[in-house]
């Protein structure tokens, strides 16, 4: 019989109600899942991402967590981004028995689940603003999206992203060499391709520098396990097939919380 992983993200715990939440959750659990992932922008500050985790944590199923930027908002000014990432949010997965993906995957059956919040280097800028400098998009994050004024870390967004791509790529050689695993299935938070970014120019011409890796997606495309990916951050739904992949993003919305079913 075909098992069920439900994967979800941009919940946004606050701006989406609680109420509307366990309706979400009502709504996943009716397909019986066997593994529940949630792909980050679960809520913040930190005392608000708990809250939502703990509306799931009387699932029964395995559940995932793969964190988001606007997790790692230091809005409540009681921790730096900094121990979020470390300390305060792995602490908070790890108290509601649930699977912090960003170290660990989870294999079920032959299927591996592979997680990363992944991170942007300017790679999904829009092409007429190739010509500028990373340095330019480092410098002026503030002035186009909100993590350049409340993820209060001293990390550079390129190093970020090259160290989260190389601790995935260890796991997916990992996956990829095991005879057990003949499926691999990647979740993000950030989008890895062009066909899943959506064109933010009408608001802001230099956003789309923020909403995608696509480095992250030419590497991970080598792997001949991978069948999926799956992304959030952009709360407007893709499913296409890119190569052999098929490629989603969540349609996940403020106030309309959603989810994507993959049979396996
Ligand atoms: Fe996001």
């Amino acid at each position: 019989m075909t098992k069920k992983a439900i994967i979800t993200s941009d919940l946004h715990y606050g701006i989406t109600s609680p109420s509307r939440l366990l309706q979400l959750k009502d709504l996943m659990l009716r397909h019986d899942p066997s593994v529940i992932i949630i792909a980050g922008d679960i809520g913040e500050p930190a005392h608000d991402f708990k809250s939502c985790l703990e509306l799931f944590s009387d699932i029964h199923c395995p559940v995932g967590v793969v964190i988001g930027n606007h997790d790692l908002y230091n809005t409540a000014g009681f921790n730096h981004s900094e121990e979020l990432w470390n300390e305060v949010l792995p602490g908070i997965v790890k108290e509601c028995g649930f699977v912090w993906m960003e170290s660990e995957s989870i294999v079920l059956g032959e299927t591996s689940f592979i997680g990363s919040m992944a991170w942007y280097e300017y790679s999904s800028r829009a092409p007429e603003l190739d010509h500028l400098p990373d340095d330019f998009f480092f410098a002026s994050k503030g002035r186009f999206v909100s993590d350049g004024i409340y993820i209060d870390w001293e990390r550079e967004d390129k190093a970020l992203a090259a160290e989260l791509l190389e601790r995935l790529l260890k796991r997916l050689k990992k996956a990829q060499e095991d005879p057990s695993v003949r499926r691999i299935v990647v979740v993000t938070h950030v989008p890895l391709f062009p066909g899943q970014m959506v064109h933010y120019r009408s608001d802001n011409a230099y956003a789309d520098a923020y909403f995608g890796n696509f480095t992250f997606g030419k590497e991970i495309s080598r792997f001949s396990k991978v069948t999926d990916i799956v992304s959030g951050h952009t709360h407007r739904g893709i499913d296409k097939v890119i190569g052999n992949i098929r490629v989603q993003v969540i349609p996940s919305d403020y106030r309309k919380p959603d989810f994507i079913v993959i049979g396996f």
